[in-house]
C-alpha cells in the first residue's frame, strides 16, 4: 500500500475553508467540525507533506483561542446538526481535549526550521499552557484536572463510569445523555473550572497529564528559540512538577492510574485502560517500569488482541471490543476497548524513547496491518481487525509519522 497516497489523499478529502481558515474534518460523515487533538494530529501528519495546510490547520484551531487563553476541543466552522451540542457559547465548545498544541506546533518548526511560524504562534501556545497550569489547577496540586470525560478525547472510556455512576454495560446513547447533562451542570457553574471541578466532575487524568509534560518539554525548547529565559525555566519547572505530582499521586504498582478529586481527596480509579502506556510518552517510568509494562502489553489476555493494542483491558468488566444491539441502545465499541490509531502512535512514540524496540515495531506494524485490511476507519475490533465507528477517518494517517516518512 502507498501510505503516503492514501494519506494524503484522506486529508485532502477532508480539508474544508470557512471565514479563509483551512482546516481539516476527522470524518466527513461523522465529525464534520474541526476537533483539537485531532488537528493536532493533522499537522504532524501534514507537516511530512504539506507544511502550508500544517501551518493553516494551527492557525485555524489558535484563531479562536478563548480570552481565559483555553483552547476548545471544537469549532463548529459550519453549521450541522451532528455532535452540534451546546456545550459552549461563542461558537465553540467550552470544553479542552489533550494539550498536543505544543508538540504539533513545534513538528511543523522542525520540518523546515520555520522560525517564523514558531514566533506567531508561540505566544497563544503559552497562554493555553498558562491556562491549563492555573485554571486547571487550583489547589497547586501540579495536576491539571478535567471537567468532563470528552476532554480526555476518550469519551466514553470506562475510567469515568464511576464518578458518572454509570454501568459497566452502559449503552452509547445513555452514555452521551449523562455526559449532556454533565454539560449542563458545567454550564450552571458558567464554565468556570474550579467550580465545575469541585462541584461535578474533576478527573486528574493519565494521558492528559503525561501529555501535558511532554508538551511542556517541548514548549521549553520552543522558548529556548524564540522566546525569554523566563519562559524556558517556568516551561522546565512545570514539567517536572507534573512529572512529580504524577509520580507521588498517581502511580501504584508500576502503573500509573488516573484519580477523581472531587471533594479534595484523591481516589485512584484502579482500571486497566491504555492509560497505563500513556505516560511512556512523556518518559515518565524508568526504564524497569517501563519494559515491565511492555512485556505486559503484549500478553493477550489483557491488552494485546491478535490486531493490536486493546483500550480497555479484556479482563474489566466494563470490556467491550465492539458496538452491538439496535441503534438507539448500542452498547460497547468506542473507548470501551477497540483499537485506535492515535494510542497506537503515543506508545509507539513512548516504546521507541525508551529503545524498545522490538515492542514499538510491534505496535507500528499492527497498525500498518489494521490500515492495509480495513481502511481509515474511526477504531477496530482487536480480535477480528474489522473497522468499525466513522469512515473516512484521519487518524490512520498517523502511520506516517510513525514510518519516518
Ligand atoms: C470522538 C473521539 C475524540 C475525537 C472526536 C473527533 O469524540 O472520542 O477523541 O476528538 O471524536 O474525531
Amino acid at each position: 500500500m502507498d501510505f503516503i497516497r492514501a494519506s494524503q489523499e484522506i486529508l485532502r478529502k477532508n480539508r474544508r475553508t470557512t471565514d479563509g481558515h483551512q482546516y481539516t474534518v476527522p470524518s466527513p460523515d461523522t465529525y464534520p467540525y474541526q476537533w483539537l487533538w485531532d488537528s493536532c494530529f493533522h499537522a504532524i501528519i501534514l507537516s511530512h507533506l504539506e507544511p502550508d495546510a500544517a501551518r493553516a490547520e494551527l492557525r485555524a484551531l489558535l484563531s479562536k483561542q478563548l480570552p481565559s487563553g483555553m483552547v476548545p476541543h471544537i469549532i463548529y466552522w459550519q453549521p450541522g446538526e451532528l455532535h452540534h451540542y451546546e456545550w459552549g457559547t461563542q461558537g465553540t465548545s467550552a470544553l479542552t481535549q489533550p494539550p498536543m498544541l505544543a508538540y504539533a506546533a513545534f513538528e511543523v518548526y522542525k520540518q523546515a526550521a520555520d522560525y517564523a511560524f514558531l514566533r506567531e504562534v508561540y505566544p497563544a501556545l503559552m497562554r493555553y499552557y498558562h491556562y491549563l497550569m492555573s485554571e486547571r489547577d487550583p489547589r497547586q496540586h501540579h495536576l491539571v484536572g478535567l471537567i468532563n470525560p470528552d476532554e480526555s478525547g476518550e469519551d466514553t472510556s470506562p475510567r469515568f463510569d464511576h464518578l458518572l455512576g454509570v454501568p459497566d454495560d452502559i449503552n452509547l446513547h445513555d452514555h452521551l445523555a449523562r455526559r449532556l447533562k454533565l454539560v449542563e451542570q458545567n454550564r450552571t457553574c458558567n464554565f468556570d473550572a474550579s467550580l465545575c471541578m469541585s462541584e461535578h466532575f474533576w478527573v486528574k487524568d493519565v494521558p492528559f497529564n503525561a501529555i501535558l509534560v511532554k508538551n511542556l518539554q517541548v514548549l521549553g525548547e520552543a522558548a529556548a528559540l524564540v522566546g525569554s529565559e523566563e519562559d524556558k525555566h517556568w516551561c522546565a519547572l512545570q514539567a517536572q512538577l507534573v512529572r512529580d505530582a504524577m509520580r507521588d499521586r498517581l502511580l501504584k504498582n508500576g502503573v500509573f492510574y488516573s484519580a477523581s478529586a472531587v471533594g479534595g481527596n484523591y481516589e485512584l480509579i484502579e482500571v486497566d485502560t491504555w492509560a497505563h502506556f500513556a505516560p511512556l510518552f512523556a518518559g515518565l517510568y524508568t526504564k524497569a517500569e517501563a519494559e515491565a509494562l511492555a512485556r505486559r502489553m503484549r500478553d493477550p489476555a489483557e491488552f494485546w488482541g491478535a490486531w493490536g493494542l486493546r483500550t480497555v483491558s479484556a479482563k474489566e468488566a466494563s470490556y467491550r471490543p465492539a458496538p452491538e444491539g439496535p441503534a438507539d441502545v448500542r452498547d460497547g465499541g468506542f473507548w470501551r476497548g477497540p483499537v485506535w490509531m492515535a494510542p497506537h502512535w503515543f506508545v509507539y512514540k513512548g516504546l521507541a524513547a525508551y529503545g524498545l524496540l522490538p515492542e514499538a515495531d510491534a505496535v507500528r506494524n499492527a497498525a500498518i496491518r489494521l490500515i492495509e485490511t480495513s481502511g481509515f476507519r474511526e477504531y477496530y475490533h482487536p480480535d477480528t481487525g474489522d473497522g468499525l465507528g466513522a469512515t473516512d477517518f484521519t487518524w490512520g494517517a498517523l502511520i506516517l509519522d510513525m514510518m519516518h516518512i
